[in-house]
């Protein structure tokens, strides 16, 4: 392992925001402005219930998941044609770049849109030309992992993937996203056993407002590999053990649960204990344009709060490319380039 030489904290945010890094929870419906929710409203002729761009903003103050999902479902309801997708996965992507994120692994949420009377194929089809069009174009590579409602039932999910199948060859995996409580994983047994089958990547999320026993269900019932959140796993010991033993990823989002109230500030947020257990967590922004930030400010505010250092931050970015889903030549390319980007900022001083 490359030995991190110390870096004097005053430089950290510098360091944080020139490092390449991986985004690997990032709902692309999280990431549609309030300026876009207003353009794409006018574009396809649809009344808005706020008066403005900043009223919109203002409504965005939140007490736990339920009433940021409840604003997040409205806020989507102005995408309807494919260039509405393509149009808001571009804007994420170039947004993106700038943070120096080199691979994303992007979640959409197909049931938002095909219960409003929205092609599935208009949702794929425009996410996955935005996508093509950014590797080509600011040379960021992206991938798409399509998520069930879990707040909507097993069939609903299984119908969904019918639909989408068609389409295989444009995503790579399946998650779980939406109302956790009450919703644990093994509901979506038979569909997560279905896309195994179909050699489909698994992921869910499990532990952000629910318990440890959702990420267990999570593990042992959809054999998922990756977790999203996870925060709630250091309340069971065994459960941070089978993480560690087996290297499952979380990809834990500070400022998300900040903002639904998760942890009641960023500075009792869990990032370090996670990482200092041994488990292979990761930074990232889950639905930036709700949350107050893209995933450099997730980084550069939870390490503030919490007073990590640069050991952390290469370990974070290091953990965001082997938890990819990306080829194996494209990790160790990425990297090479990290570690390089942590020497050059030293040579620099
Ligand atoms: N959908 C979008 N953001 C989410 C989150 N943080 N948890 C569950 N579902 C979501
Ligand atoms: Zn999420």
């Amino acid at each position: 392992m490359f030995k991190v030489p110390p870096i004097p904290a005053q430089r950290l945010p510098e360091l944080l925001r020139s490092m390449p890094k991986a985004e690997l929870h990032i709902h692309i419906e999280g990431s549609l402005e309030p300026e876009l929710i207003f353009a794409l409203a006018e574009r396809n002729h649809l009344p808005l219930p706020y008066a403005s761009v900043e009223a919109l903003r203002s409504a965005y103050a939140f007490s736990n998941l339920q009433s940021f999902l409840d604003i997040y479902y409205a806020g989507a309801s102005v995408l309807l044609h494919e260039p509405d997708f393509y149009d808001m996965a571009r804007a994420y992507l170039a947004r993106a770049a700038r943070d120096n994120v080199v691979h994303a692994e992007i979640f959409f949420d197909p049931q938002t849109h095909t219960a409003r009377g929205v092609p599935i194929e208009s949702v794929i089809n425009g996410l996955h030309r935005a996508c093509e069009d950014a590797r080509a174009e600011l040379g960021i590579s992206s991938s798409l992992i399509l998520c069930f409602l879990r707040h909507l039932s097993e069939e609903d999910a299984l119908a969904t993937l019918e639909q989408a199948l068609p389409l295989q060859d444009k995503f790579i995996g399946v998650g779980l996203d939406s109302s956790e409580v009450g919703h644990p994983p093994e509901k979506f047994a038979r569909v997560f056993a279905r896309c195994r089958e179909l050699g489909l990547h698994l992921v869910a999320h499990a532990g952000e407002e629910g318990p440890p026993a959702y990420i267990w269900s999570a593990l042992e019932v959809l054999h998922v590999e990756r977790i999203d959140h996870g925060v709630q796993a250091l309340r069971d010991p065994a459960l941070v053990q089978r993480l560690a033993q087996d290297r499952i990823p979380l990809t834990v989002c500070p400022l998300s649960n900040q903002k639904l109230c998760v942890f009641p500030q960023l500075k009792d947020h869990n990032l370090k204990q996670l990482l200092e257990a041994g488990l292979m967590a990761t930074v990232n922004s889950d639905d930036p344009a709700y949350f107050g930030g893209y995933l450099n400010d997730n980084l550069v505010q939870v390490f503030a709060a919490t007073g990590m250092t640069a050991r952390h931050a290469y370990q974070l970015a290091f953990n965001s490319f082997e938890a990819s889903f990306a080829p194996e030549s494209d990790k160790r390319a990425w990297e090479h380039r990290l570690k390089e980007s942590f020497e050059r900022f030293v040579e620099h001083d």
